[in-house]
């Protein structure tokens, strides 16, 4: 399974880890493959702990880390975003809130867990983005990954200057060639299928896509309903030149989510999850829930752009997370929920995930050719 993305990191097998849990990132990496770190959730001084942790805890293997750039914005402080927000928004969120009798904060429950309950209206914007950068720097992951737009020419400098590579996560050939444009050494094409943002395109259509508009010119990682060997595969069949799975790792055994979350992971099955814009703003795919389902009623308000959604429902989420609401709490997740029945261990997904491999390509080499 080795490709250029190997050498290009010193790593076994072309097989990235997305997560925001630093336990599953590290037994990614320590298994031979690249953990990636979601910093999307954490505040400065809590990335610099998770930093800290992994430069210490991925046993001298490499690992990265994704930061939200996102290139479409509307930036500024919170109170003046506040401000764009209709009432007929808010109005709906408080329906919500009492339809699904959601509780007020009791003093000081502040943190859920998993960033949904903490005060993070802003953090697809760069305001958000550049004290993060600036832990980054201080640490030592082999790749930076910019998602929702190209990193700024000034981050490229600096990530060149500490010896890091450049990722950029896409979901068309033109966000490839942008983040190209900018510097990016290496582009993650996650299809329609993957757990969070994602593509209006499947995998199977967007990687070809994706790969013709990289030219060669950098590898090109697959994403979006991958989380079997077959799979990876399937993928490197595409062209790809390696896979970057976010959904398997959910339900592993050093997963940071809750036992009632995960229980529902395992039950849950592949029609069982939902595109929405009501979280970011952006389509996102989420295990379905009642209050995602409650967006999609006939006369209700659209959800609002990139960051007034987030902006708007963060109390609502905080709420939610802190009464442990697990039926109605926003959980990401891919389609391939439905192929996940047990937790296990990192370590042996990733084993399953080569013997898998290696069984799809001795089925393949059997197939008989045509007379
Ligand atoms: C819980 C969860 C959170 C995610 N958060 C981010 C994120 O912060 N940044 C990002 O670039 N992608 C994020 N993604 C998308 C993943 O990077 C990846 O593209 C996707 O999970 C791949 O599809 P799969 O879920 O079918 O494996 C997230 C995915 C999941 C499941």
């Amino acid at each position: 399974m080795r490709t250029r993305v190997c050498d290009m990191f010193g790593i076994d097998v072309p097989i990235f880890g997305f997560t925001h849990c630093r336990d599953v990132a590290a037994a990614v990496s320590q298994a031979g493959g690249m953990g990636i770190l979601g910093a999307a959730t954490f505040s400065p001084e809590e990335l610099e702990r998770e930093l800290r942790w992994l430069d210490e805890n991925c046993g001298g293997r490499p690992y990265g880390v994704n930061v939200l750039m996102a290139e479409s914005r509307t930036e500024g402080a919170e109170q003046d975003l506040q401000r764009l927000i209709p009432a007929g928004h808010r109005d709906f969120v408080q329906q919500l809130n009492e339809r699904f009798e959601v509780p007020p904060l009791r003093d000081g429950a502040q943190d859920g867990g998993h960033g949904v309950a903490r005060n993070m209206g802003l953090r697809s914007t760069h305001g958000w983005a550049r004290p993060q950068l600036e832990v980054v720097f201080r640490h030592k992951p082999v790749v930076l990954f910019s998602a929702l737009g190209p990193a700024p020419a000034d981050v490229v400098e600096r990530a060149r200057q500490k010896g890091m590579k450049i990722g950029g996560m896409t979901g068309a050939g033109r966000h490839a060639e942008k983040h190209i444009a900018a510097g990016a050494d290496i582009i993650t094409a996650t299809g329609y299928e993957g757990g969070g943002h994602n593509s209006d395109v499947t995998t199977m259509v967007l990687v070809p896509e994706v790969i013709e508009a990289a030219a060669g010119r950098v590898p090109v990682l697959a994403a979006g309903g991958i989380a079997s060997g077959r799979q990876i595969a399937a993928a490197l069949a595409l062209g790809a030149e390696g896979a970057w799975l976010g959904t398997v790792w959910l339900p592993s055994v050093e997963s940071d989510f809750e036992a009632g979350t995960i229980e529902q992971m395992l039950e849950r099955g592949s029609h069982d999850t939902v595109r929405t814009k009501a979280w970011s703003g952006k389509p996102t795919r989420f295990l379905r829930n009642p209050w995602f389902d409650a967006w999609e009623e006939e006369g209700v308000p659209k959800p609002l752009g990139t960051p007034l959604q987030r902006i708007l429902i963060q109390p609502a989420m905080t709420r939610i997370a802190a009464a442990r609401m697990t039926h109605i709490m926003p959980v990401p997740i891919g389609q391939v929920v439905g192929q996940l029945r047990q937790r296990r261990r990192v370590r042996d997904i990733m084993q399953d995930l080569q013997k898998e491999y290696l069984d799809a390509i001795e089925h393949l080499n059997a197939l008989q050719p045509a007379q």
